[in-house]
């Protein structure tokens, strides 16, 4: 099937390699010369397990393809629209320019019977406005929101849990339906999940799932809260009712709380959207979750005032982890960066380390030190505080060899990642989050 790409950054990448890995022809759309540039001559934009490889293939069988130049889309039986939706810069809800932009660029090219499927996560209504233009052109829109998670995006778009399509209840929503099908073929094969829906159901679908994680997260950061005042244990707790099969364990990793391109700005969105609907009261709940989200950055920072005995200026902290979550470049609220930005604007020596992401951390925040060398950021340390969950802090890192490299045997442990038992008997004051 020849198909389109029209967006190439994390999303938009992503899925053009992963369509093209499945044999079909792609052309990959964007407006930024120097990404088509770079995706042309095979440099994956970012790090995500397997991209590379990919995308290496598919410019070698000649299926897939970059442009600057949205003509190129003309032919395709399937445009997918895959532009970012960043936070405004003066409120919370979603700044639309890029999808506007893309569907009025694309609008000319496209041809009788074309499917137009929007996988830019958007607020709530947003299908049901753009659907008339793309009629109008004889064409159908339907709304197919991703659900990537950055790390195993390749994965995630190559073999999908669910695939979710929003169209209208017609013949034309029927056409699209089927071509979005067979655009997914193996997923369908599989007997993967596909939820054929409508546009607010489709865009509800990726917000609410967003929105439910989030709320996870905050749930037991929450929970750390009322354990710090307690003497309780939040990780066990964690354990505990994770073992409720009608709870679950994953996403209760209680710590420094959750950040990245896609929940702080969803969560914010939702809520902005359902007060423009009247609706704000349904979901006030996700500003409480913000709010707790945001705390537990403040907290890490606070334990690592304590650790130096409140006196901060000059001390050397080394900051163990950059990127939002471990197997990610992705430094995009970063509650990692927020704690040494933090640390740093608290008189702190701040030195900054990372396995993959020091080269975006330092674009972002050029007044911190970064080293790429774990050791050589540990040496001479006051206190070491955790922030990403990498292997190479949480599995590699033995607390004997680290106590030989630092000034004083200190560390938090922002993502609850370490053995406190075996930290503590090298000699090591250890601090969690959620705990006494
Ligand atoms: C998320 C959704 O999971 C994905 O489905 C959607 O398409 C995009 O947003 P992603 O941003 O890649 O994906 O990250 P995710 O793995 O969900 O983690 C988000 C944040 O939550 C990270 O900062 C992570 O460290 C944090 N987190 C996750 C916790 O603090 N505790 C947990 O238990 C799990």
């Amino acid at each position: 099937m020849k198909l389109s790409v029209i967006g190439c950054g994390y999303l938009g990448a992503v899925h053009a390699v992963a369509m093209a890995s499945i044999g079909h022809e792609v052309v990959g759309i964007d407006v930024d010369e120097r990404k088509v540039q770079s995706l042309s001559q095979g440099i994956a934009p970012f790090f995500e397990p397997r991209l590379q490889e990919l995308l290496t293939a598919g410019l070698a069988s000649g299926l897939l393809r970059f442009s600057s130049d949205i003509a190129e889309a003309r032919g395709s039986a399937v445009h997918f629209v895959c532009v970012g939706t960043p936070q405004q810069a003066d409120g919370d809800r979603a700044d639309l320019t890029f999808v506007h932009a893309a569907f009025d660029a694309l609008l000319p090219y496209l041809s009788s019977g074309d499917v137009v499927a929007g996988k830019s996560t958007v607020p709530v209504g947003t299908a049901s406005q753009l659907a008339p233009q793309v009629e109008q052109a004889g064409a159908v829109l339907a709304w197919n929101p991703e659900f990537l998670r950055e790390g195993w995006a390749v994965q995630d778009a190559v073999d999908p849990d669910r695939l979710v399509v929003g169209v209208p209840d017609n013949a034309a929503g029927m056409h699209a339906a089927a071509r979005l099908r067979a655009a997914y073929y193996p997923s369908v094969e599989k007997g993967t999940p596909f939820i054929v829906t409508d546009y607010a159901t489709a865009e509800l679908v990726k917000v609410s799932a967003n929105a439910f994680l989030a709320t996870k997260i905050s749930f037991i950061n929450a929970m750390a809260e009322i354990a710090e005042v307690t003497g309780a244990d939040v990780t066990t707790l964690a354990d505990a009712i994770g073992h409720d099969v009608r709870i679950g364990r994953r996403f209760l990793g209680a710590g420094i709380g959750f950040g990245g391109g896609c929940l702080p700005k969803d969560i914010r969105a939702f809520a902005a959207r359902a007060e423009e609907l009247g609706r704000g009261e349904s979901v006030a709940f996700l500003r409480e979750v913000d709010a707790i989200n945001l705390r537990r950055r403040a907290r890490a920072v606070d334990l690592v005032v304590d650790a130096l005995d409140g006196a901060v200026l000059g001390k050397r902290v080394a900051v163990l982890g950059a990127a939002f979550k471990p197997y990610s470049d992705d430094v995009r609220d970063s509650p990692a960066l927020e704690v040494a930005v933090r640390l740093k604007g608290l008189g702190a020596d701040v030195v900054v380390t990372d396995p993959a992401a020091i080269d975006n951390a330092r674009r972002m925040h050029p007044q911190l030190a970064y080293e790429a060398d774990r050791d050589a950021t540990l040496a001479g340390a006051d206190a070491v505080v955790l922030v990403t969950e990498w292997d190479e802090y949480r599995r590699e890192l033995d607390p004997v060899h680290a106590g030989t490299l630092v000034s004083n045997r200190k560390i938090i442990d922002g993502r609850n990642c370490l053995d406190p038992a075996v930290w503590r008997s090298a000699g090591w004051t250890y601090r969690g989050m959620g705990q006494a």
